[in-house]
């Protein structure tokens, strides 16, 4: 009986595999399963949350050390390819000057996932937001860094 069932789960979990394959890429399937920086950072630089047109809510975190983005984590309550799109911008965020940083786009989310079908286009956009809404709050706490000590975002 157990046997059974371990097979009839097994062929489950492979075709719901193949369905996801014929519609994600690789990289989408593996950011979207084993998600990167999941999670809050404590005492972060810079903190952004959107809410899409779709209702779905994502956060960004910042660490920020010497103008430059030491670690970023994310959270949301969305769609597998935006749980996959805000591993990858915050992924791609990791490393970078504020500067450069800044200039991360929808369409580098995008390519660096492999591609999205048109439907899900505006989760990586969400990402691609938030990562803006969090460097700006970065920026502007750095201009008047007392906000921070109250709470203030
Ligand atoms: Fe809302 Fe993907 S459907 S973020």
């Amino acid at each position: 009986m157990t046997e059974e069932f371990d097979d009839s789960f097994k062929e489950l979990e492979q075709s719901v595999m193949e369905d996801m394959k014929r519609v994600y890429s690789e990289k989408t399937i593996d950011h979207f399963l084993s998600p990167r920086n999941l999670g809050e950072i404590p005492a972060h630089d810079g903190f952004g949350r959107v809410t899409g047109p779709c209702g779905d809510t994502m956060e960004i975190y910042l660490k920020v050390r010497d103008g430059r983005v030491m670690n970023a984590s994310f959270w949301t309550d969305g769609c597998g390819p935006s749980i996959a799109s805000g591993s990858m911008v915050t992924e791609l965020a990791k490393g970078k000057s504020i500067s450069e940083a800044q200039k991360i786009t929808q369409q580098d989310v995008l390519d660096a996932l492999g591609g999205l079908p048109e439907d899900s286009l505006h989760c990586t956009l969400l990402a691609a937001n938030t990562l803006k809404e969090a460097i700006k709050d970065y920026l502007a706490f750095r201009k008047e860094p007392w906000k921070r000590a109250y709470g203030v975002h």
